[in-house]
């Protein structure tokens, strides 16, 4: 560090430039990303909220009430408005939290976690600080678990299923019921990942859409991750942890002596208030009518995007939501799409992938379009 600091103005040019260097959302060229440009409502409302400490909500008791009526609302979009949970810093954090909940619950000496194939990362993470074993279970070719071989995988050190709302690669949706009924036979934890899905799935059932149900009103489902930094218009980082009971939290209660609240249940301690008190801002003023606006707006240019590549030759999956995968030999669409700097990323098996955010316009389809005839010839 220099002895002297250096003046303002010239630390923000500083900043600046690197900044540049930077892809942004409102750009229209980031088709590979789970996450958007937060909502313009976020960006007033944040500095508000700096100073803020939730790990110490004694201090802070009215962004506490501003977290709890966030998990109140966001429960509520799950089925269950006594729910209750956390604001964190996102879904691998939530993910972790549920799989910490339910193997102290369960106190198995060699704990097991039975997984989708199709798992985001986060639970193999997960898993392995926790020391639980993540048992993979096989998809059916629609992408989603298969239930069957879930049952199947059931041992007396299963501590947990997990169930994917949303999957990360084709935005597919397990059959939660399904899973739902084997957790309750088992006695066993049913955690739901719908980081993503969760603030798209209610909304396409709002539109007429085909969709499974996947929230509390399954009873089995223990516990569910919903990111408002992904689909939300939260700003990074925004993840939610929601648990049917609050009795579950004991699993987890760590004495924190020193501080104005004397347990804390979460694995941060200091934790910024910015991102609850601005995700409970945009709940309000969304309302469901918002959020079903923005779900609209994605699915039409998602569909749109789906007819245009099919019309191409192109072997487009049928989406389950705003998650487009399309065949792609050695990668060379998406690595051509690239050199006209387009971001794709690509699934496990190697198929090019394009999420649907809401900067995803209609516009920046048929730019992607006409870029992707040109390649095609
Ligand atoms: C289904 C799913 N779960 C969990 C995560 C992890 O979320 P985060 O990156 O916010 O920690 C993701 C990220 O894309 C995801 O798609």
């Amino acid at each position: 560090m220099d002895e002297d600091g250096i003046p303002e103005n010239e630390v923000i040019k500083e900043l600046e430039a690197r900044r540049k260097k930077d892809l942004t959302y409102s750009g229209g060229r980031i088709l590979s990303s789970m996450c958007s440009s937060p909502h313009p409502l976020v960006k007033k409302l944040y500095p508000m909220f700096l100073e803020t400490n939730l790990g110490d909500p004694g201090l802070f008791k009215g962004t506490r009430e501003l977290e709890a009526e966030a998990v109140r609302i966001i429960g509520s979009l799950m089925g269950h408005s006594g729910a209750r949970g956390f604001i964190l810093s996102g879904g691998t954090e939530a993910n972790l939290t549920a799989l910490w909940i339910a193997r102290n619950r369960m106190r198995r000496p060699y704990p097991e976690v039975i997984v989708p194939e199709s798992a985001h990362f986060s639970l193999d993470k997960a898993a392995d600080l926790l020391g639980i074993k993540a048992v993979k279970a096989p998809l059916l070719p629609d992408h989603s678990v298969d239930s069957e071989k879930v049952a199947e995988l059931v041992t007396e050190n299963t501590v947990a299923l997990v169930g994917i709302a949303g999957s990360t690669e084709y935005g597919a949706v397990d059959d939660i019921e399904a899973l739902s009924e084997i957790a309750l036979e088992a006695g066993l934890h049913l955690h739901v990942d719908a980081a993503f899905g969760g603030f798209v799935l209610p909304f396409l059932r709002d539109l007429g859409y085909d969709s499974r149900p996947f929230d509390f009103s399954v009873p089995g489902v223990s516990s569910i991750t919903v990111d408002p930094h992904k689909m939300g218009l939260a700003a990074i980082p925004a993840g939610a942890l929601l648990l049917r009971e609050s009795a579950m939290l004991r699993a987890i209660e760590t004495p924190s002596p020193y501080l104005t609240e004397r347990k804390q249940h979460t694995i941060t301690g200091t934790r910024s208030g910015a991102p609850a008190s601005t995700v409970y801002a945009l709940l309000r003023h969304m309302g469901r009518r918002g959020y079903r606006r923005n779900v609209e707006r994605c699915m039409m240019v998602t569909l749109h995007m789906y007819n245009e590549l099919r019309s191409m030759g192109l072997r487009v999956e049928k989406p389950w939501m705003n998650v487009l995968v399309f065949k792609d030999e050695g990668g060379k669409v998406r690595k051509a799409l690239m050199e006209k700097g387009w971001v794709l990323s690509r699934t496990r098996k190697g198929e090019a992938r394009i999420v649907v955010m809401p900067h995803v316009t209609r516009d920046t389809a048929q730019a992607l379009i006409k870029d992707l005839r040109d390649i095609l010839g």
